[in-house]
């Protein structure tokens, strides 16, 4: 089993996910919709650590750009979308998002902004995908600001429990496990690149109003550990789902962290 789960790692570690060659891109949104309130909840909590309001934000890895407009609207900034899938980038732009919202291709090591233009890069379920992390660290420290802040949404490897897919797909433990970081590894490459971790919370939030949703949305598929698995062990966790009915909302927990630059 040791062996098992190291082979995994490995494996995984190698395979990065290009977002073209799936077809999450035109599932994303619908598979992945946010619940009312849970926006307002991230920005609140993010304010709660940021030294103050930011008026430049890089959203790095927005993908289909789900959370560039709450970011914009809700601290009233310029938002730059930056993400490496053309797929993932036509859906966002198709979306309008107004003038205070633009998407560029770009990635987490190839930022393409200017130096020093952000006081905050946003990076949403998106470290888990970053090869080059140290590069990483090193671009948003350049399109920072002096004393601005990178502030990191992502689930890990200490809140696996609280995923809802746990414990009805066959293999799904071992790819999270494979894949998602645990919290040292998130601030290890920044704290090298010269940043200070200046806030850290874990964020429990409602991510279906109920399970009849949790179960369509997850037939989705738009996920990048459900598409890695099998389709015989994604088709049989998801007749579990359909057999089982649990009361109430479904919740998540995901972490939250903010680091700054030197000012
Ligand atoms: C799970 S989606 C998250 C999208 C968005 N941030 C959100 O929360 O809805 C992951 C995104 O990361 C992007 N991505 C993958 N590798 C990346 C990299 N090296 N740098 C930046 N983004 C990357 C993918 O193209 C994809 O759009």
């Amino acid at each position: 089993m040791v062996r098992r789960l190291t082979e995994i790692r490995e494996a995984w570690q190698k395979k990065a996910m290009d977002y073209d060659k799936t077809a999450i891109p035109e599932a994303y949104d619908r598979g992945r919709q946010m619940q009312p309130g849970v926006m307002a909840l991230w920005l609140d909590e993010m304010a709660s650590i940021l030294p103050r309001r930011p008026e430049r934000i890089v959203d790095l890895g927005c993908g289909t750009g789900r959370l560039s407009a709450g970011l914009a609207n809700g601290y009233a900034a310029q938002v730059i979308g930056v993400d490496p899938s053309e797929k993932m980038l036509r859906e966002a732009q198709a979306k309008d998002l107004g003038p205070d919202v633009s998407f560029r291709r770009g990635s987490a090591e190839t930022i393409t902004v200017e130096s020093g233009w952000a006081d905050l890069v946003f990076m949403s379920m998106v470290f888990h995908h970053i090869d080059d992390r140290e590069t990483a660290a090193a671009e948003c420290m350049r399109v920072l600001a002096p004393g601005g802040c990178v502030a990191i949404r992502n689930a890990t490897r200490e809140q696996a429990a609280s995923v809802p897919f746990n414990g009805w797909f066959e293999g799904f433990e071992a790819v999270y496990e494979a894949r998602m970081p645990a919290l040292a590894e998130i601030t290890a490459p920044f704290e090298a690149a010269g940043f200070r971790l200046i806030g850290r919370r874990v964020i429990d939030q409602p991510t279906h109003p109920d399970w009849t949703t949790f179960v369509a949305r997850t037939a989705q598929r738009a996920d990048s550990l459900l598409i890695r698995l099998p389709d015989a062990a994604f088709e049989a966790g998801m007749a579990r789902l359909r057999a089982a009915n649990r009361p109430g909302p479904v919740h998540d927990r995901v972490d939250l962290v903010v680091l700054q630059t030197p000012a």
